[in-house]
């Protein structure tokens, strides 16, 4: 794959340049991680207990994109809906095939309406960016749609109202790969309770369809520990490698 300057420039803000091998260029596939090369249940990782565990068909099952952006705009089903701006549904190519999933949207997003316009979101483009891939070609979207306030851990009863929404997202998007973003993203996605060290490193699956999940780092929690963003960086060739399996290149 050719490594374009733009795409350099990238990886140089992430810090990773100097780490990747001179023989196979930046964005050469990675080697099969281990343990789990292949898409499979979190084997070893114990689902977190409770009634809400795994993607479930609600309301809006039947869905399509605007009727589920307009369910989701005009939803009260928990308190949150009585402290938000606005609710942020999620941005994206409705046909991409990468899908990245955050944790609740925050001040900025509130404000905004959109997911990852902060400082972190910044991160993550250029993240995205450092991949080959750009932020419009892939869909970026949150556990919960409305902001905690204070950017408080999700509660489990917010999540279990709003999880139906994004297993709709997912559902309607049929991505390749989900890249997970945080501990918190993570844990609420696959219903596990493994702390985020556990969790990287393997491909982890997703509702019924066994889309693949990467786990990753936080993008805020990467702006406070950047020596971790070269861990980051190798989660980033997973999904590529994934997304190569699927057949899926960059468009730019
Ligand atoms: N953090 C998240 O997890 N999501 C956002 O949209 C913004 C910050």
């Amino acid at each position: 794959m050719v490594v374009d300057e733009r795409r350099r420039e990238y990886l140089r803000l992430l810090g990773v340049e100097a780490l990747e091998p001179r023989d196979d260029g930046p964005l050469a596939p990675s080697p099969a991680p281990s343990p789990a090369a292949a898409p499979s249940p979190a084997a070893g990782l114990s689902p977190a207990a409770g009634p809400s565990a795994g993607p479930v068909a609600g309301p809006c099952a039947g869905d399509d994109w605007e009727a589920l952006a307009r369910r989701v705009r005009s939803c009260t089903a928990c308190d949150l809906a009585a402290t938000r701006t606005q609710t942020v549904f999620g941005v994206g190519d409705h046909g991409a095939r990468w899908m990245l999933i955050g944790e609740a949207p925050g001040a900025e997003e509130d404000r905004q309406g959109l997911p990852f316009v902060g400082r972190a979101g910044q991160l993550l483009t250029s993240m995205v960016r450092a991949t080959g891939w750009s932020r419009d070609q892939v869909f970026i979207a949150n556990i919960l749609k409305c902001r905690p306030p204070n950017n408080r851990d999700p509660r489990p009863e917010e999540v279990a109202h709003c999880e139906g929404y994004l297993h709709r997202q997912v559902a309607l998007l049929r991505p390749a790969v989900i890249l997970c973003l945080g501990r918190i993203a993570a844990q609420n996605l696959l219903k596990v309770e493994a702390p985020l060290k556990a969790l990287r490193g393997r491909t982890h699956s997703y509702g019924p369809a066994g889309t693949p999940v990467v786990v990753t780092f936080h993008p805020a929690y990467l702006l406070r520990n950047p020596a971790d963003k070269r861990r980051a960086w190798e989660d980033l060739r997973l999904v590529l490698r994934l997304l190569e399996e699927a057949g899926e290149r960059a468009g730019a």
